[in-house]
């Protein structure tokens, strides 16, 4: 099939998947694949989950959609539990994208300074606010006058401490940094910059867009480092796949998102709100817990078993998210198809990076096969292609 009729912003591969079950799907032909994208770490629960079709449908049986003029119990308890019922309010939206948009109005808002501090190979989303904050030119090309007042630094590296001024409203950062190449924090320099952010009267954002709902074993990466952001982003494992966004932010900063300043027709859509409920319902300790201990197996695995494999040059990650760092010989595309056909779904990121994002629910044998899938097809790589 070829797609005439919508506009070509992907590049796609030439299938389409039509079924899915646990962390398996199926394209139209009836090939079947192990998954390790979960979307692009979306489905961290996997498909055709039953609690969570049981839950939508049930929704849909009784309403799909209502305005943000009424109150939702559903929005509230889903909010309380992304709160764990602390210090923080939510703000719901549609994608990540517009989580962090939200989060950059409500900081110049709340400190009415209008500068943000972002840092290279971030990814932050495609609107024009978004993308202001988000460290990778290509993506920008064409699309200027962004933000003017946003300033870029080194991710990891103690000299953009001094970037951090009193003039900024905030800093905006991921736990690690996904679309850019799978680039991991490091505690240390993260919990200085969340310092300097306090000290200077700065707000620190979090985009857990890709690291958080488990993907890194806890429910948001920056649990990690004990961090305590001012405002963090959420979105794609949110509702395991049907849209939803959420911006949420200490409650201190309420008094600024009051009536009017902020919203979206369909945030907060009952359809997201059931199945929200539900995953943050199945991502309890003993589940995230399990997660950590696939993943810890899994790494220790990855290093046993790739570290060796010559085009590899390095391995990075966290959680179930994780980086195999590809020599430049060899393109991770090229290395994307040959797993497809050996029936195993991957994703890239920037700098020639194999991007793994299984589903959180993938039993550890399944991920370990996975791994000798790539372990095999990368080990051939360099003979083929240098
Ligand atoms: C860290 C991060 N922030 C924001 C976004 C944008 O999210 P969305 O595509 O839902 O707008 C993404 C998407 O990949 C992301 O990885």
């Amino acid at each position: 099939m070829m797609m005439k009729h919508v506009f070509s912003t992907y590049n796609r591969f030439p299938f389409q998947i039509v079924a899915g079950n646990g962390y398996e799907l199926m394209d139209e032909q009836g090939n079947k694949y192990r998954d390790f994208t979960s979307g692009i770490g979306v489905c961290g629960l996997g498909y055709n989950v039953k609690e969570l079709n049981d839950a939508v449908t049930k929704q849909l049986g009784l309403i799909w959609h209502t305005s943000n003029l009424y109150e939702s119990q559903l929005q509230e308890e889903v909010a309380c539990k992304l709160t764990k019922g602390k210090e923080y309010l939510v703000s719901f939206c549609n994608s990540g994208t517009e989580a962090n948009e939200a989060a950059l109005k409500l900081a110049r808002k709340a400190t009415g300074k209008k500068q943000f501090l972002a840092f290279n190979h971030s990814f932050h989303g495609r609107t024009y606010g978004s993308l202001s904050v988000t460290g990778n030119e290509e993506i920008k090309a064409g699309f200027l006058p962004l933000l003017e007042d946003v300033k870029f630094a080194a991710y990891n590296d103690f000299d953009a401490l001094e970037e951090i001024t009193t003039d900024l409203a905030a800093v905006i950062l991921e736990i690690v940094q996904g679309e850019g190449g799978v680039n991991c924090g490091q505690g240390e320099w993260l919990n200085e910059v969340q310092a300097k952010c306090h000290e200077k009267g700065v707000l620190l954002i979090v985009d857990e867009v890709q690291t958080g709902m488990g993907r890194t074993g806890k429910l948001f990466a920056f649990e990690h480092f004990n961090l305590k952001p001012d405002i963090y982003t959420v979105a794609k494992g949110l509702a395991n796949g049907i849209p939803v966004g959420a911006m949420v932010g200490k409650k201190e900063l309420g008094e600024y998102f009051g009536p009017g300043s902020h919203g979206s027709t369909f945030a907060g859509n009952p359809l997201a709100m059931a199945a929200a409920n539900v995953v943050l319902d199945k991502l309890n300790p003993d589940f995230l817990d399990a997660v950590e201990q696939k993943a810890e197996f899994v790494w220790h695995y990855l290093k046993q078993e790739l570290a060796n494999v010559d085009c590899v040059e390095d391995i990075t990650g966290l959680g179930l998210m994780i980086g195999i760092h590809l020599d430049e010989k060899v393109k991770v595309n090229a290395v994307i198809k040959k797993l497809q056909n050996q029936g195993l779904l991957t994703l890239s990121a920037h700098g020639n990076t194999l991007r793994l994002l299984p589903p959180l629910i993938i039993p550890a044998s399944e991920l370990l096969a996975g791994i000798e899938v790539i372990k095999d097809v990368l080990s051939k790589c360099l003979v083929t292609e240098g």
